[in-house]
């Protein structure tokens, strides 16, 4: 018998730790992307062979173009790369009869109406909700609910589409402006707080290892408005982040993950309740591994592909964890490779290298030092590199 083979999705440009990773073990990786994609700096030696096709988001396509491939090559693994691969990953593997997170699961880690759906039923609190399907349901939601809402698409990522409304007609005349789609939206009360994450990994239906954070300003803040994203680690032992881990521990439970990496938010509402904002079965975007990995020592990309290969039947162990204090800046850059040299603090544990953006992780011991610098880096980031570019986060 030969290496065994696992085959990553990817319609986005991201995870070379993951291939490296599964390379390093021994196996034979085959990564399957968009043709647009071809030409990025993807780790060609850490795959075996690279294929492409016009999208992976025509179910058919891709279950035709992978099973074509498994005509010739015994697949023994699949896995997703991004948030928009988790269900065609899951779609796949049922087809294929592969071990890992199958299509009920994944919508869950998808489909922001699942989400809301099962933590409500379960009493994990959520905002007030209602799917923007039945005339009757979203007139008694609005009749109950007061503005402001947001009506959000059920699966799209970054804040994409997302919009806030304090008048009713307003609202309606976008549902009726949706048409037949407006069964892929939903509308929920907009919680004014600060929103936190929860990166972690799971393994046989417990959380092992799982870090808290707070966004510095709320995403659809800097979505929409442009601006810096960042997030520092929450005050370790604090009452916050026991509150946060508990909560992400019970919807992990309710959702039904066995093996793999979480990215959770949650909202911090200013009315002193937490509330579970949206969750994904994947490593967390703008580079927040690199947050995790500075003040942990623990590469969630290299866990995450540990995992998928693993599935429960060889055995896994989470690598010891440091407990640091961290922050991360990312933005949009007008320079194409920033100089960063005036940043020269010695907690700079990293500087981001990513294309049209300017970012810094810092560790420290100390809670308030992370956000003194992070506070002191902000304007300077706005003044001499921030770009502006509406409804563009800083990277997936
Ligand atoms: N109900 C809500 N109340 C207040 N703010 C909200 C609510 N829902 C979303 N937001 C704001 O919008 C942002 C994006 O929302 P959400 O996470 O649901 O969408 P997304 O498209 O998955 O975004 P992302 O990929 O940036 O996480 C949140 O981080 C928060 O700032
Ligand atoms: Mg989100």
């Amino acid at each position: 018998m030969g290496a065994p083979t696992i085959l990553c999705i990817s319609s986005y440009y991201k995870g070379n730790q993951f291939l490296e990773t599964c390379k390093a073990a021994g196996w034979r990786v085959i990564l399957v992307t968009r043709e647009s994609l071809l030409g990025e700096p993807w780790n060609r030696q850490a795959c075996d062979e690279v294929f492409a096709l016009p999208t992976l988001f025509e179910r058919d396509m891709v279950i035709r173009g992978v099973t074509y491939l498994a005509r010739s090559r015994q697949i023994d693994r699949i896995a997703p790369l991004d948030d928009y691969d988790v269900e065609m990953a899951a779609t796949l593997r049922e087809h294929m009869r592969i071990p890992g997170m199958g299509e009920t699961t994944s919508h869950y880690f998808r489909d922001k109406l699942a989400m809301r759906e099962r933590c409500h039923a379960r009493g994990v609190k959520v905002p007030d909700f209602v799917h923007a399907l039945n005339d009757e349901r979203i007139n008694e939601y609005l009749d109950r609910i007061p503005p402001p809402w947001l009506i959000k698409p059920r699966s799209a990522a970054n804040s994409f589409g997302i919009k806030k409304f304090h008048d009713r007609a307003a609202l309606w005349k976008l549902i009726e402006e949706l048409g037949d789609d407006r069964s892929k939206w939903l509308i929920e009360r907009f919680v004014p707080g600060d929103v936190c994450h929860v990166d972690a990994i799971s393994q046989d239906g417990r959380v092992l290892f799982a870090q808290a954070h707070q966004y510095r300003r709320p995403l659809m803040d800097v979505a929409k408005g442009g601006g810096i994203f960042a997030t520092a680690t929450v005050e370790r032992g604090g009452t916050l982040e026991k509150e946060l881990l508990a909560m992400h521990r019970e919807v992990c439970g309710h959702f039904g993950l066995r093996h793999g990496v979480t990215h959770m938010e949650f909202i911090c509402g200013q009315d002193g309740h937490l509330y579970f904002l949206e969750t994904a079965a994947r490593v967390g975007g703008a580079h927040i591994y690199d947050l995790v990995e500075a003040t942990t020592g623990v590469c969630l990309w290299a866990e995450w592909a540990k995992l998928e290969m693993s599935q429960g039947e060889t055995d896994y162990q989470v690598p010891p964890a440091r407990k640091d204090h961290g922050g991360l800046v990312l933005a949009l850059c007008r320079q194409t490779h920033p100089d960063t040299a005036q940043f020269d603090d010695p907690e700079i544990r990293k500087r981001i290298d990513l294309k049209d953006h300017v970012g810094l992780v810092v560790v420290s011991p100390s809670r308030e030092r992370v956000d003194a610098l992070l506070a002191s880096y902000e304007p300077r980031i706005q003044k001499d590199y921030l770009a502006f570019m509406p409804e563009a986060p800083p990277s997936r």
